[in-house]
């Protein structure tokens, strides 16, 4: 069994050592910033055994330039800027310009690069079609899965991968279509006809637009909401390694079709511990119905017997409040005071949760804080979206962070096809038995 040394050799190795016999110097990798990385490549040619890290909590699986997390001090930074600084003052098109090129735009970069994305924004006529092969009750996201790994047969044979241009091109016809695809999911559910996208409108104005507006009359889009809808698209626009981002690289690293890849990545974000707790934390505030029921609920979440957890609570890296939800929190405030919803009883019930949930011992020793999925829905709610349409506005943002990473990964002069290697713990060599000789 493999042991690690109590410190390493020096300044740039790490010395493992297995059994008394053999050991191991292997190179640690230094970032700009964050824990080092010790670099275990040679581990299985020179020592003859694998690492054991289920669920990845200490394996970094590629290096990376656009988002750093320090998750004990709560920090998010894309391409070095605070998450607080971009949300406060930056766009989404400018926060997707920053992810794909590594820098702020200036106005010129910009407005080209708002004018690509609206040129791309209307779907093939033929994919529309394809909605109504879904039943009317089917969920957003299972219509978001099919309908985005459609498009890969619509762009295949034009997309060479190994081509930045072709690559570009395919990054920008995801970020534009998402969102005409997302509304029309939505107005595919109740029925309504799918509104086509505008070009006078900007990328959460065309959103909305799309989302609200009927044939029949006019639609005045809301600046106060399609701000706020903006700033939750920031937030949600990249996070590091998480199991989405890690899907669509995997997929990736095979060569896939990028449409494909984003496909993929959007059923890993559909799980409701990813991104489908904004959609379950409003079915839980549902559930929980009043703040003298809070304590019965949270004992349930303490409860090992119990598979309830507290949804939107808890991460695998912020072990402090998540910036993000920081954010959140006050633009529930801003949105809900906007929009001119008083004393919305759900908001009041989560804030309730978290204090109590925040002075209990339970939380307070396994570090559980909001997540960016506690507020989310609160403020998606008061916009009047429908709590199926939340991950699928999740999928919209992050299609950024997965086709940047996307972009990043083919680049990377260290990418190979992803292929990790596993503990063994099956039956030994053994003969086959035909039918009548088994007991
Ligand atoms: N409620 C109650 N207990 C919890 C919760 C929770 N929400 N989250 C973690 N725990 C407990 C867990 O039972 C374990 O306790 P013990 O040590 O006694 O066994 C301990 O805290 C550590 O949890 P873990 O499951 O090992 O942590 P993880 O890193 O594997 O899981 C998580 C992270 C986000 C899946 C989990 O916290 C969770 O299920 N949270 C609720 C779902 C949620 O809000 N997901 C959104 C994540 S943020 C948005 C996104 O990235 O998609």
């Amino acid at each position: 069994m493999a042991q690690k040394s109590e410190s390493p050799t020096n300044d740039d190795d790490f010395l493992l050592t297995s059994g008394d016999t053999a050991s191991l110097d292997l190179p640690r990798l230094k970032g700009t910033i964050g824990p080092d990385v010790i670099d275990i490549r040679r581990l299985y040619s020179d020592l003859g055994c694998f690492t054991y890290d289920p669920g990845f909590v200490a394996t970094a699986s590629c290096s990376s330039e656009l988002t750093y997390i320090d998750g004990e001090e709560g920090v998010l930074l894309h391409r070095g800027y605070p998450i607080q600084q971009l949300a406060e003052n930056s766009t989404f098109t400018e926060v997707a310009f920053l992810l794909l090129n590594g820098e702020l735009p200036n106005a010129t970069e910009l407005s080209d690069f708002e004018s690509d994305l609206k040129h791309h924004s209307m779907i093939h006529d033929q994919l529309i079609r394809l909605f109504s092969g879904f039943r009317r009750d089917a969920h957003p996201m299972a219509i978001m899965v099919g309908v985005v790994g459609a498009l890969s047969a619509f762009y295949h044979d034009s997309l060479d991968i190994n081509d930045p241009q072709h690559r570009m091109v395919a990054s920008y016809r995801l970020i534009a279509k998402m969102p005409t695809i997302a509304a029309m999911a939505y107005k595919y559910s109740i029925g309504q006809p799918f509104m086509y996208p505008r070009n006078a409108l900007t990328y959460p104005e065309n959103f909305l637009h799309m989302m609200f507006s009927v044939p029949t009359e006019d639609y005045h889009v809301s600046p106060i909401l399609a701000k706020a809808i903006d700033r939750i698209f920031i937030l949600h626009a990249d996070h590091e390694q998480n199991a989405s981002t890690s899907t669509v690289r995997l997929a990736g690293s095979s060569g896939a079709n990028p449409f494909a890849c984003v496909a993929a990545g959007i059923a890993c974000l559909w799980g409701p511990a990813h991104g489908g707790a904004n959609e379950a934390v409003l079915e839980m505030l549902d559930e929980i119905g009043s703040v003298e029921k809070i304590p019965e609920f949270i004992d349930r979440a303490k409860d090992r017997d119990d598979p309830f957890r507290l949804m939107g609570f808890g991460h695998r890296v912020y072990k402090n409040y998540d910036p993000r939800a920081a954010v959140l929190r006050e633009s529930a405030y801003a949105v809900l005071g906007e929009l001119g919803v008083r004393n919305e009883p759900l908001l009041e019930l989560a804030i309730e949760l978290e204090r109590i949930a925040l002075e209990d011992k339970y939380f307070v020793e396994r570090k559980l804080f909001p997540n960016v999925d506690f507020y989310s829905g609160i403020i998606f709610r008061a916009m009047g979206i429908p709590v199926s349409m939340f991950t699928v506005l999740f999928a919209l943002a992050r299609t950024v962070g997965w086709i940047a990473q996307w972009q990043e990964m083919i680049e990377d002069p260290d990418q190979r096809i992803g292929r990790p290697r596993q503990l063994y713990t099956g039956p030994t060599e053994r003969d086959y038995v035909p039918p009548d000789q088994r007991s």
